[in-house]
């Protein structure tokens, strides 16, 4: 037989495309790596899926679950059969530790009642003195209830951790490490003092000229310590009435020994703890009266558990002695104006974030503001920036420091306060 005549391989009849032709073609038009790139593309929505079903369910605005979510009918029956307690105090426990261990419940202006526990309740939950909830037909003890605080107290409690770290504080070697070794060592190794037989410190006075960095040395322990911090702000606890100040004082503390660990931030202290004296009028007494209360506060005669008391002031001349006692505060941290080397760093922290030029000589701007405050610094960074926008450009020179040292640090010295401050430094 003979074989087929081959056809003719012309332009009129060309040769059908084979499949790795077709596959040439299909890289017609794609970059090198556009393969690898479509591939991880969709890895990265799958995997961002994946993510997503594992966080659950998003909280709405309102905080409420999507609607498709809601179970109205399991709730409504539960509202029936659940019935609102009443508050009551337990004033004496009966034959404690026993089985037939009664209570003396104190419902407000009814009456008082001899009761036993509710199912869900374990006895060792319940102590004389403590606030428990009680339902209304039997008065049995359902569930423990938290000591009533001032909900102006509980405000102070600072929960979202501020975003300073140590990182942020320039200079300040010393102070850093006076501070951790008082708040930190005994929370993470309370045994060291043990072994020794000492108390370890209660406290700390932070002081030093305005804009040193006491507040933010204070915000970096904050966030980098997991004990509840509280920051109190010194006129807060000035109050209008006799004896609120004092109070509020004692609920604050009466909060921070309900909490594991916890560090209490009395800023501008000087507020209230100026030292004593007799004005003749007797309009201070008050605020003497707070004071007092926070002095016998730190004494402890309660057992303090694991509170640390900071404070700071730029005025610690006028403080109180009996504030001052080693054994209250022991600890007194001094911010010192910051040397050339800190400035350096503090000139480098503000203007991490800023669009500057590259090889600013820090070195030399630091020298150039001799006896100038973290804060000064900080301002010199910003006039810095507003020169850069002034002149409408993107970054900053730097011509605009030079400019701005010597708009801030120069022309405000008539008008600075800091010299005063420098008699104790
Ligand atoms: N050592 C520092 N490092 C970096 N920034 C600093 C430093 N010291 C001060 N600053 C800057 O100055 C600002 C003010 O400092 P801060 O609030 O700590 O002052 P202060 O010591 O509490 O003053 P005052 O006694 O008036 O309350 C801070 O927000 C920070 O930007
Ligand atoms: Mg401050």
């Amino acid at each position: 037989m003979a074989p087929e005549p081959e056809e003719e391989i012309n332009e009129k009849n060309p040769r059908p495309l084979d499949e790795d032709d077709i596959a040439l073609l299909k890289t017609y038009g794609l970059g090198p790596y556009s393969t690898s790139i479509k591939k991880a593309e969709k890895e990265i929505k799958e995997m961002a899926k994946k993510v997503n079903d594992l966080c659950g369910i998003k909280e709405s605005d309102t905080g409420l679950a999507a609607p498709s979510q809601w179970d109205l009918v399991s709730d409504k029956q539960m509202m029936q059969e659940e019935q609102p307690l009443q508050v009551a105090r337990c004033t004496k426990i009966i034959n404690p530790n026993t089985e037939d261990a009664k209570y003396v419940i104190n419902v407000k202006q009814i009456a008082k009642f001899v009761v036993g526990l509710g199912d869900k309740v374990s006895p060792t939950d319940i102590e004389e003195g403590m606030r428990v909830g009680v339902d209304r037909n039997k008065y049995q003890i359902q569930i423990p209830l938290p000591p009533k605080i001032d909900p102006s107290v509980t405000m102070m409690t600072v929960e979202e951790k501020p975003d300073v770290t140590y990182n942020d504080v320039g200079g300040c070697k010393e102070q850093i490490e006076k501070m951790r070794e008082v708040v930190e060592l005994p929370m993470l190794h309370p045994e060291k003092f043990v072994k020794l037989g000492i108390d370890p410190p209660k406290g700390v006075l932070c002081y030093g000229p305005p804009g040193t960095g006491k507040t933010l040395l204070a915000r970096a322990v904050a966030n980098r310590t997991d004990a509840c911090f509280i920051r109190v702000i010194g006129s807060e606890l000035v109050q209008k009435y006799v004896g609120e100040g004092a109070r509020m004082v004692r609920e604050l503390f009466q909060m921070a020994r309900s909490k594991k660990a916890c560090i209490v931030f009395f800023d501008e202290v000087d507020a209230i703890g100026g030292a004593r004296f007799d004005d003749g009028v007797g309009g201070d007494n008050e605020v003497q009266r707070t004071m007092l209360e926070i002095v016998n506060q730190l004494d402890g005669f309660d057992a303090r558990g694991n509170i640390k008391v900071l404070m700071a002031t730029n005025r610690p001349d006028t403080l109180d002695p009996a504030l001052l006692r080693p054994g209250r505060l022991d600890r007194k941290v001094e911010f010192g104006l910051p040397d050339l080397e800190s400035r350096t760093q503090i000139f480098k922290i503000h203007t991490r974030t800023m669009n500057c030029e590259r090889d600013i000589r820090f070195e030399l701007l630091a020298r150039l503001c001799p006896n100038s405050t973290g804060a000064d610094i900080r301002s010199v960074c910003t006039e810095a920036g507003m020169f850069a926008i002034r002149a409408r450009r993107k970054t900053v020179t730097e011509k605009d420091f030079l400019d701005a040292v010597n708009k801030v640090i120069k022309g405000y010295q008539k008008f600075s306060a800091t010299p005063k401050y420098m008699v104790y430094n």
